[in-house]
């Protein structure tokens, strides 16, 4: 019985090192050098090739190297009755949650127009605090996380999800009133799972029903937004600006014209990177309850694509 580490243009010596640190008789093999497809029980996946899985006649659980799936989903060779697993993870949560305090609190204090007034030596004491409310798209492990830390900072926060919650620790807003959750806020943070409902959300028309000056924050996928309509929407002041960490196409073309929007903040898909280390743990726990036929950790629910 193998694992096998599928993850085209990353290095899997790191995952290889992580897995074994914690048991050292596991059995891996590393994509594209796997020779005993039959042995091959759990795969572990970041952007595997698609329909490569039906090489494993005895494929058992597929786990995601991240928080994400859709990169999985997406692939119609999955077959619909295999199991997939996703890393929930302390240290994925805690990263992620510390770029998204980042983007609010440079929103906040303006870091970006002291560091233009620093460049043409100005002193200029005006407004040195925007008003802050936060919204979270997606409330999951992470954006749960987000909003409670937040809150806990002193900044009134909100949620908003697909579906209806009860007994939610903050203010919440189902999918029916995104127009109401939109008037509270002037900080949008999207981290909701890319599925059919929430693709291509983030679009002109959405924007259109921001409070004017909204400030962006988009750590999910770079398939939650409509890259063509943000510069207008910024333009239209619909938006104020916008820190993105995710893109259709990555790494992000040199011709992209993000990379030229002062208004626009960019990072390279860093914002929350899992950590070998950390993750391994739930992996191999994973994989020994495959074998024990027990249940299994941060199991996807099919039917909602998260
Ligand atoms: C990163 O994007 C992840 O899904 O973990």
């Amino acid at each position: 019985m193998s694992l096998a580490i599928i993850s085209p243009g990353r290095d899997p010596q790191v995952w290889i090192e992580a897995l074994t640190f914690h048991q050292p008789d596991i059995n891996i093999q590393v994509y594209p050098n796997i020779d005993r497809p039959e042995e091959v029980e759990m795969a572990l996946l970041w952007q595997h090739p698609p329909g490569y899985l039906s090489t494993f006649p005895n494929l058992k659980l597929i786990s995601s190297l991240g928080a994400g799936v859709d990169h999985i989903l997406s692939d119609s060779a999955v077959p619909e009755s295999m199991p997939i697993v996703r890393i929930v993870d302390e240290k994925l949560t805690w990263s992620m949650t510390n770029y998204v305090i980042m983007g609010v609190l440079n929103f906040h204090r303006q870091i970006t127009r002291y560091q233009a007034d620093q460049k043409h030596k100005v002193w200029d004491m005006s407004n040195p605090e925007i008003p802050v409310k936060v919204g979270v798209m997606g409330v999951g492990a992470l954006g749960g996380d987000v909003l409670d830390k937040l809150s806990y900072m002193g900044f009134s926060v909100f949620g908003f999800g697909f579906t209806e919650k009860d007994d939610f620790p903050h203010p919440y807003f189902s999918k029916n009133h995104l127009q109401d959750f939109l008037n509270e806020i002037n900080v949008l943070v999207c981290l909701l799972p890319l599925t059919p409902d929430t693709e291509n959300i983030l679009n002109l028309s959405f924007f259109r029903k921001c409070k004017p000056g909204t400030y962006l924050i988009n750590v999910a996928r770079g398939k939650h937004l409509v890259e063509e309509d943000l510069i207008p929407a910024l333009e239209s002041g619909f938006l104020s600006g916008a820190l993105l960490d995710v893109y259709r196409t990555e790494p992000l073309p040199g011709d992209h014209s993000f990379w030229e929007e002062g208004k626009i903040q960019i990072t390279p898909h860093i914002a929350s990177v899992t950590n070998p280390l950390a993750a391994s743990p739930q992996i191999i726990e994973n994989f020994r309850r495959l074998k024990a036929n027990q249940p299994l950790l941060n199991l996807v629910n099919r039917q909602k694509g998260y």
